[in-house]
């Protein structure tokens, strides 16, 4: 029987335990989970899109059926080109709704044949975002229970080396 892919897509910068609790409930419903990180060169990423690929590598290891791979073109294109037939969404809130159905609805018109699905995250991870961690970080707030360890020390250490150049 042909294998349902799925991929689910983001900045990842840096990836969160809200990301990788969505890859590891995603990995149970799919044959294959492939997370693609966008490398957006408008977008200002903290970290290399080969450190956002690592981090996410490290913390998913013990999932047998994920894979981790940069795009820089349209999504549905992406999605095409792995012969994924779901985009996969993480809805925290409603107020990422609006933003998430109307991309759902653009990536419909593009590729009619691709259904984006969304899903919930833990409780724990519903208010937690990349931005908001680099924030609170930025504030030498603990972030621990937040983002996976790795990740945890190199935005302390790229945050600093940031001051020190500033
Ligand atoms: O984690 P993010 O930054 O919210 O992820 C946004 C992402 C990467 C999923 C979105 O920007 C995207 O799909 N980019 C690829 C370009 C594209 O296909 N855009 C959709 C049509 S506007």
């Amino acid at each position: 029987m042909e294998k349902l892919k799925a991929v689910y897509p983001g900045s990842f910068d840096p990836v969160t335990l809200g990301h990788i609790d969505l890859i590891s409930r995603s990995c149970g419903v799919f044959d294959e989970v492939i997370v693609a990180v966008a490398d957006n060169p408008r977008k200002k990423a903290l970290f290399t899109k080969e450190e956002r690929v690592g981090f996410i590598q490290e913390a998913t290891k013990q999932m047998s059926n994920v894979s981790i791979k940069v795009f820089e073109t349209l999504l549905v294109k992406f999605a095409s080109s792995v012969g994924a037939k779901v985009i996969i969404k993480g809805l925290r809130a409603v107020s990422d709704f609006d933003y998430e159905l109307q991309m759902s609805f653009i990536n419909r018109r593009l590729a009619g044949d691709l259904e984006t699905m969304f899903m919930m995250p833990s409780e724990e991870y519903s208010f937690v975002s990349s931005t908001i961690i680099k924030e609170i970080a930025a504030l030498n707030g603990d972030i621990s229970s937040m983002v996976p360890k790795p990740v945890e020390e190199a935005l302390f250490t790229r945050l600093a080396s940031l001051n020190d150049g500033a």
